[in-house]
């Protein structure tokens, strides 16, 4: 496990982005593994203003994403459809045909969860999977549990990852109440982990989930099992590390 650490949430932004464009040009025709939330939006940011200035081309780049609601029309704002066009997708030169996430308006949970675990075996497998990390230590939508889930599957929204997600709703309320989520296990494959990791509150699952015991009731911890992680995260988040 390999741990940068960048001054601020500019720098973190920085440094993600160079490892995912020296694997885009290292392999042009990758797939990424690519996440949501707030994390992330500055690496997109900084992977925009990449292929602006013709330093990365992502016209042979596969992605496929973490996670999505269940529920949400793709049209709607808070979609993670909607997310990755707007920060991502729409601001690049990725073919839209190549870009995945499973589709929450589909009502057969069984059915789509195994038809995305198709979808990224026929791309060959995630070359490098783009993960955040969340307060109770989710990755995905993997909240704390007895077991680890291993393939994409639906899942039940905790509590406090509602209670997080609601700044992005007009209240708790409409938060949806599932998820469909790749599975531990569809982590795990992925050849290549960043971990992105910003703020003092996120010091203390930091220390718990990679230098504490590997449980499922801290899911990221499952990550100092993987060969190649790389963590970049910022002094804040850091700051609680031993
Ligand atoms: C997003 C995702 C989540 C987030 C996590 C951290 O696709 O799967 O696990 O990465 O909730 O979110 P932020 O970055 O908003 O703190």
């Amino acid at each position: 496990m390999k741990i940068y650490k960048a001054a601020d949430y500019n720098e973190m932004s920085r440094k993600a982005a160079n490892v995912i464009a020296a694997q885009v040009i290292m392999k042009p025709d990758c797939v990424l593994g690519l996440a949501t939330g707030s994390t992330p939006i500055g690496t997109y940011e900084q992977l925009v203003e990449k292929n602006k200035a013709g330093e990365l081309d992502f016209s042979e780049v596969k992605s496929v994403n973490l996670d999505e609601y269940k529920g949400l029309p793709r049209t709607n704002d808070q979609s993670y459809y909607y997310f990755m066009h707007e920060h991502l997708f729409d601001k690049v030169n990725i073919k839209p045909e190549n870009t995945h996430l499973p589709d929450g308006t589909k009502e057969d949970s069984a059915k789509e969860c195994a038809q995305y675990e198709e979808v990224i075996r026929s791309l060959g497998g995630v070359d490098l999977q783009l993960l955040g990390l969340g307060h109770n230590g989710h990755i995905g939508f993997n909240e704390p549990a007895d077991a680890f889930d291993k393939e994409t599957h639906c899942v039940d929204l905790q509590e406090s990852t509602i209670e997080a997600n609601k700044r992005f709703f007009a209240s708790a309320d409409d938060v949806p109440r599932q998820a469909y989520t790749m599975g531990i296990g569809t982590i795990m494959r992925a050849k290549k982990i960043l971990v992105v990791v910003s703020g003092e509150d996120k010091a203390d699952i930091v220390a718990k989930a990679f230098f504490g015991p590997v449980t499922p009731s801290v899911p990221a911890s499952i990550l100092q099992m993987h060969n190649d992680v790389t963590i970049v995260a910022d002094a804040a988040a850091l700051s609680k590390v031993p």
